[in-house]
């Protein structure tokens, strides 16, 4: 294992980049980030995560075909934020929770003057800094980096490297959820509503109540055993709370966006083509299909 991978939360942040690569590779890319591959390669993992979609889908290993599979949710994942990103007026301070390997940084055009603040865990971010300084000039944003425990408090940590809370802000919280017990959702959840000024925004994947089936934590714990990924951590996040629910009930506006939805209006699909007649072997259904709850999209007025 690498010195990367001695967190298992960053062997997901590796797998979701992974995700990125696969789609990038493909014809009909509904994201370009040209960053992904080279990261998966630079972490050295001992997963051999697929990151090029393959000729023959059904040729692939039992453990690849689920990231295979899960490289088409990360890709319209991905273009969904993008697209919330770049629509309506921008605002001066964008936060990124649980950042991981995500290149937005660097790969998206920000207006002048905009400070971009990711926050994930030191090793995650150190090891993608090394590897953008290598592959890309600065970003066009101001990038701050902040290495902090979401799962602890963290509004003094952001604050003294520059947040401001009465501005308008942009919020991601992508793939972060699912990581954190019920307690740390909403206290986080509670800091973005708190932290946002008039006129802030936030994308926020939700996290969804697992199954308590013992069928679907022996899938989880198998898949967990052959990756290292954490799948099974995410048994414990059995009642997380309604973002939706919480920013409404604090006047914001929101809107939410079933996986299902955006993969008609992405024109995807969450399978392995079976229509292809290279199509060999059909994959069981990855654990990752039961943690997609969708998407809240929220403004502050
Ligand atoms: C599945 S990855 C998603 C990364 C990124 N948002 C993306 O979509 O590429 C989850 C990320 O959340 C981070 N994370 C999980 N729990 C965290 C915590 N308690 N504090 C800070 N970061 C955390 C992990 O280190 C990891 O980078």
């Amino acid at each position: 294992m690498t010195e990367f991978e001695d967190q298992g939360v960053s062997l997901t942040a590796l797998a979701v980049a992974a995700g990125r690569a696969v789609e990038t590779s493909r014809p009909d890319a509904l994201v370009k980030d040209p960053f992904a591959a080279a990261l998966v390669e630079a972490a050295h993992s001992h997963v051999d995560f697929p990151t090029a979609w393959p000729s023959d889908p059904g040729a692939l290993s039992p453990l690849q075909q689920p990231l295979l599979l899960a490289s088409i949710y990360i890709g319209v994942r991905t273009r969904f934020i993008d697209d919330f990103l770049q629509s309506g007026p921008a605002t001066g301070q964008t936060v990124v929770l649980g950042a991981g390997l995500d290149t937005r940084s660097h790969r998206l055009a920000w207006p002048e003057g905009s400070k971009v603040f990711e926050i994930d865990h030191a090793n995650v971010l150190d090891f993608k800094a090394g590897v953008l300084a290598r592959l890309s000039p600065p970003p066009a944003c101001e990038l701050i980096t902040l290495a902090a425990d979401l799962a602890e408090p963290w509004r003094a940590l952001l604050l003294a490297v520059g947040f401001d809370a009465g501005q308008p802000t942009t919020w991601v919280l992508e793939g972060l959820l699912p990581y954190l017990d019920s307690a740390a959702q909403k206290a986080v959840l509670a800091e973005v509503m708190e932290l946002s000024g008039p006129g802030s925004r936030a994308v926020i994947e939700r996290a969804v109540p697992l199954p308590k089936t013992e069928d679907f934590e022996a899938k989880l714990r198998d898949f967990s055993l052959q990756t290292g990924l954490p799948m099974s951590e995410l048994l414990a996040r059995a009642d997380p709370p309604d973002p939706e629910k919480l920013l409404t009930g604090a006047g914001w506006r929101c809107e939410g966006h079933a996986v299902q939805d955006l993969c008609v209006t992405y024109g995807r699909t969450l399978s392995l083509s079976p229509a292809d007649p290279a199509h060999r072997a059909k994959p069981e259904q990855p654990p990752h299909d039961h943690s997609r709850g969708g998407f809240v999209t929220a403004w502050r007025p």
